[in-house]
């Protein structure tokens, strides 16, 4: 099928490179002319596992065109909307511009039986509005929506093996039609046994950002859990083992640590308490206000606890900061927790010394007066205090023993409970971590 894709981000650059592995025909439309420079010489803007390959195979067949032009859309049949929904400066909500302009653009190369799909995170309420200008334009033209459930890191494999298919259909006139259009594109997955769901437009949209909302409450109960742990002496990293192993509760998405972060789960939980307000429904979603909240607070105990194991002051201590992307194999630091940490540590007077494998060049941009080093033992080199921040497996495989032979003090804060107490300790290290006792279990 021939198909376009709008707006080639971390999405739509991953949607466009899938599709034509399946066989379509793609165009990929973006206005940032070096975004479409760079993918179409088969550069991957972002670091993502498996993509640049994927991009390469896909451009050598012939399948796959980058372009700003428009125009070049016009012989699609199926148009994605893939560009980004950022939190608007200053607000909760989400900002339109991207999806009105991109919707603007599919609307003026639209053809009587052609479909747009949705696939951004929109506030409830967006498709329908868009459903309509696609109709008002082109009478004979339809709009789904089908939200992404795509992780940073793992993009390629969600994006043709995703746990779920999502299909927004306006109910009534040629709901049937739009339904297959859409299987067409996808029939190579469906054949696959992938399972889909349809549903109307409303619900679609919401359940994009109702699951957002799950794991972020997941991540802040465990959380709360930590704080909960800190206070009474516990151990939350058992009580997450132990609670997940209810099969109604599961154990994913139960790692305590310094919270979420990232361009998907901190934003939408906001964009959706701030659409709720606007629907008069506020006090459905007022539990997030404090989901983000018991977020944010991880960020401030971290810098606290580092406080208190610098004796009081963290002025003039040499600081080792292990992570400064949002999770580790991927390269964003868009709200990272990592970053936000040693930026705090470094303004109340630390000196902070930042490594990460990917996210240095991104970290850099974002936090100019930060020191970075590319490796890991640069970073140890002469630290007062080391922090673990993002759970890369270079980290969590650290051995103890030469780290304490390149530190100054061997103190160890474990922001992601990602390392193994015991051997840091038996190693000679003094370890703590968020909601875990600060001396090995009497057991
Ligand atoms: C998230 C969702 O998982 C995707 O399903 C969704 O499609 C995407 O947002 C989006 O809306 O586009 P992503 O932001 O890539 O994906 O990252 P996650 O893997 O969900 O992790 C989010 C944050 O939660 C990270 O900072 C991670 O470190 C943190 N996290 C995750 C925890 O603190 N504890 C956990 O147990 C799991």
């Amino acid at each position: 099928m021939k198909i376009s894709v709008f707006g080639c981000g971390y999405l739509g650059a991953v949607h466009a490179a899938c599709m034509a592995s399946l066989g379509h025909e793609v165009v990929g439309v973006d206005v940032i002319p070096e975004q479409v420079a760079a993918l179409s010489r088969g550069e991957a803007p972002f670091h993502e596992p498996g993509f640049p390959e994927l991009l390469r195979s896909a451009l050598d067949t012939g399948r796959l065109v980058f372009t700003t032009d428009v125009a070049a859309a016009a012989d699609a049949v199926v148009h994605f909307i893939c560009v980004g929904t950022p939190q608007r400066r200053g607000e909760n909500a989400a900002d339109m511009t991207y999806v009105n302009a991109a919707t603007e653009s599919i609307v003026g190369v639209l053809k009587p039986g052609d479909l747009v799909v949705g696939k951004s995170t929109v506030p409830v309420g967006t498709a329908t509005r868009l459903a309509d200008r696609v109709q008002e334009v082109e009478p004979g033209a339809r709009l789904m929506w089908n939200p992404e459930f795509l992780r940073e890191g793992h993009a390629v494999s969600d994006t043709l093996e995703p746990d779920r298919l999502v299909y927004g259909v306006r109910t009534g006139d040629a709901a049937a039609d739009t339904v297959a259009v859409l299987d067409g594109v996808y029939a190579s997955m469906l054949a696959a046994g992938v399972p889909r769901r349809v549903t109307d437009l409303t619900t679609a949209e919401l359940v994009k950002t109702a699951a957002n909302s799950f794991l972020a409450t997941k991540i802040s109960f465990i959380n709360a859990m930590a704080e909960l742990c800190e206070a009474a002496g516990g151990d939350v990293t058992e009580l997450a083992d132990a609670i997940g192993m209810d099969k109604r509760i599961g154990r994913s998405f139960l790692n305590a640590g310094l919270g979420f972060g990232g361009g998907c789960l901190p934003k939408d939980i906001r964009a959706f308490m701030a659409r709720a307000g606007e629907l008069g429904a506020d006090q459905a979603l007022s539990f997030l206000r404090e989901v983000d909240a018991i977020n944010m607070r991880r960020r401030v105990r971290m810098v606290d606890l580092a406080r208190e194991e610098c004796g009081g002051s963290i002025v003039g201590r040499r600081v080792a900061v292990l992570g400064a992307s949002f999770k580790p194999h991927s390269d964003d630091v868009r709200d990272s927790p990592a970053l936000s940490v040693a930026a705090q540590m470094q303004l109340q007077g630390a000196s902070v010394v930042v490594t990460d494998p990917w996210a240095i060049p991104n970290a850099s941009k974002k936090w100019p007066d930060l020191q970075f080093v590319e490796t890991a033992e640069e970073a140890l080199a002469g630290a007062e205090l080391v922090l673990v921040l993002t759970e890369w497996p270079e980290y969590v495989e650290l051995d103890p023993a030469a780290a304490k032979t390149m530190v100054t003090t061997a103190r160890v804060l474990d922001g992601r409970n990602c390392l193994d107490p015991e051997a840091w300790r038996a190693a000679g290290w003094r370890y703590r971590a968020l909601g875990r006792r600060d001396a090995p279990a009497a057991v």
